[in-house]
């Protein structure tokens, strides 16, 4: 697979990050959301740099299901985040893609009754968004790619390497991968 972003670039730019994280929030305290699974390494290493008092908290949300790379319904489950009513919230994701789970995310948290609500993303695909939406922070703009690694995942896999890859496209056994707006199933799904 080809690296689209090397993990010292990364490891940077979570830096300067965290930077801004640091001087926006100026010693107040901080509930860090990670929304599982993909904001894992992100989230492991920009909260260690925060010298804030933090705490984190996790949800669930998933619209990517098993081998498909185009987006099925979305699953949201609080199950894991604590009580975040009254509490300054940042929402972290991996990517920004369609903008369909943050803003689903942020309208539950907002229903909740946080106090604040700021949202962080390691990547922006550009041209995808299909629901306005800005993030707060955004660590780096990408092309309309299905990527892994650092986190992200296709069909599970992959999360734990270090770059940001660009997963190949379609494959002759038939795997639905996305091409533009053509999609193509697996014969198992049809
Ligand atoms: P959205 O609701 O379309 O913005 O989708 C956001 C979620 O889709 C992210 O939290 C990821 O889990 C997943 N996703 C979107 N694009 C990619 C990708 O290129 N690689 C891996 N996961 C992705
Ligand atoms: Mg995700």
């Amino acid at each position: 697979m080809d690296i689209l972003i090397p993990a010292d670039k990364i490891r940077q730019r979570v830096g300067e990050l965290a930077s801004q994280v640091a001087a926006d929030y100026a010693g107040r305290p901080v509930t860090i959301v990670g929304v599982l699974t993909g904001c894992l390494m992100f989230l492991a290493d920009l909260v260690r740099h925060l010298d804030l008092p933090l705490r984190i908290g996790l949800i669930q949300a998933s619209s990517y299901r098993g081998e498909r790379t185009t987006p099925g319904d979305l699953h949201i489950d609080p199950a894991l985040l604590p009580d975040v009513r009254g509490r300054h919230i940042l929402l972290l994701d991996d990517i920004l893609d369609t903008g369909r789970t943050l803003a689903a995310l942020c309208e539950h948290l907002r229903r909740v009754g946080v106090a604040s609500l700021k949202v962080g993303v390691l990547l922006r695909k550009v041209g995808r968004q299909v629901v306005p939406f800005e993030p707060d922070y955004c660590g780096f703009e990408i092309p309309d790619a299905f990527v892994v690694g650092y986190g992200l995942d296709y069909n599970d896999e992959h999360r734990h390497l270090p770059d940001i890859l660009i997963l190949p496209g379609p494959s002759e056994d038939g795997e639905t991968r996305r091409q533009g707006d053509k999609e193509t199933r697996t014969q198992k799904e049809k």
